[in-house]
């Protein structure tokens, strides 16, 4: 089977990939709404207010690389959002590369940003595709508002917070389970440096006088995006939720994982997880509220002889993922891309041009930027 249509969303039934389908409805692309159980997808598109404009196929598909081969034959460019990606991207991976179509997904797990890179990053290059994992608010508005800051010569430490207000997905709270088991890094000096044993770290948030509790969620993709930039040296970012009892919670976990399950032998520390995962299981939250699931992305950038800071507002951090997903869609299929191989949204897109898309569709504001001079 070959499709005529050049997108693919797999995972449309969740979340997420239902708003990749609504903004791509926005930007009149044709697509296929593929998940695992087509019915399960129909009645998703079904309950979609406006899809009835939309130019769409639904297809049901088994999560292997030889049937996600078939289905991406004739497509241009797949949307993944089948998380958590280190389980269960590699198969869409491969089947992006064998049916020629450029990759994206939404992860902000650093594990498979770092292994997909190293594990498909060369082929994709050599086929002229783009690989990009992480196109996603996390932590697609932080690298935007980090390379605001790298506009100013000089500096080369980056020092990054995101917090968003919300509730996580099924797959969200999945991915900050099997984030707890890999090891999270930061970038010292263009290395990759472990964290230490989870803690939180409590941080001032600009604009309002309670601190937050935050984790180094996974290490984040940042690290990763700027490991071979040129203007950089360091990166750390903490971040997380705004509810703290959320977060207190997480933190809990985070440490009950690093003393009871990860001195497990390997073979029993997903099962071990899963159990404890099960007890939290997330319902699928409600639609988006614009006056109420904000998101902040403040990035301090210093050098030797000066600091920028750059503070990016934002609303609907779902919606968000959903908007950047489509607009990276439509570069693709009109074959306008910076990178091939892996490459970051903002290497691919270009920083300001995803924060005039983000603006115009009022999901992030004008970032605020102050500096000494450097
Ligand atoms: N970084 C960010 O800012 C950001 C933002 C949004 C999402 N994400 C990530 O994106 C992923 C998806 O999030 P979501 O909000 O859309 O979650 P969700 O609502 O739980 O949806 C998950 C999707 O994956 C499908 N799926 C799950 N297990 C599967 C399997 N074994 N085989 C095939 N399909 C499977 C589900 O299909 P069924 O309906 O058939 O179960 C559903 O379509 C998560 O990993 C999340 O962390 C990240």
């Amino acid at each position: 089977m070959s499709t005529s249509k050049p997108v693919v969303v797999y995972g449309a039934s969740g979340y997420t990939g239902r708003l990749i389908c609504e903004y791509l409805r926005e930007f009149n692309l044709p697509f296929v709404a593929a998940g695992r159980d087509a019915d399960r997808v129909q009645s998703v598109m079904d309950s979609l207010p406006g899809i009835e404009t939309a130019d769409y196929e639904v297809a049901g598909v088994e999560h292997t690389a030889a049937a996600l081969t078939e289905l991406f034959d004739g497509a241009k460019v797949v949307c993944n959002t089948v998380g958590p990606f280190a389980d269960l991207g590699g198969e869409v991976v491969e089947a992006c590369l064998a049916s020629g179509c450029h990759y994206v997904d939404t992860t902000g797990e650093q594990n498979w940003i770092l292994s997909s890179r190293e594990d498909f990053g060369e082929r994709f290059a050599e086929a002229g595709l783009l690989l990009s994992a992480g196109i996603a608010q996390m932590y697609t508005s932080g690298e935007i508002a980090a390379n605001i800051c790298l506009e100013t010569q000089g500096v080369d430490t980056l020092d990054i917070l995101v917090l968003w207000k919300g509730a996580p997905t099924t797959a969200s709270t999945e991915t900050i389970f099997t984030n707890l088991l890999s090891e999270a890094y930061f970038l010292e000096q263009n290395a990759y440096v472990a964290w230490p044993p989870p803690q939180g770290y409590e941080v001032s948030v600009p604009g309002q006088h309670a601190t937050a509790l935050t984790l180094p969620w996974g290490g984040t993709s940042h690290p990763a995006w700027f490991k071979d930039d040129p203007r950089v040296a360091n990166v750390k970012v903490l971040g997380g939720v705004f509810d703290r009892a959320l977060m207190e919670g997480v933190v809990q976990i985070a440490q009950m994982v690093e003393e009871k399950i990860k001195p497990l032998p390997a073979d029993q520390q997903g099962p071990a997880l899963a159990e404890v995962a099960a007890t939290m299981k997330a319902d699928m939250p409600p639609r988006e509220n614009q006056r109420v699931n904000t998101s902040i992305d403040s990035v301090y950038a210093t050098g030797p002889l000066g600091n920028v800071h750059c503070v990016l507002r934002g609303a609907s951090n779902y919606k968000q993922t959903g908007l950047l997903q489509a607009y990276a869609a439509r570069c693709l299929t009109l074959g306008v891309t910076r990178a091939v191989g892996f490459g970051s949204a903002c290497q691919a897109f270009g920083h300001r041009e995803l924060l005039g898309v983000l603006q115009s569709f009022g999901l992030s504001g004008k970032p605020a930027v102050t500096s000494s001079s450097v």
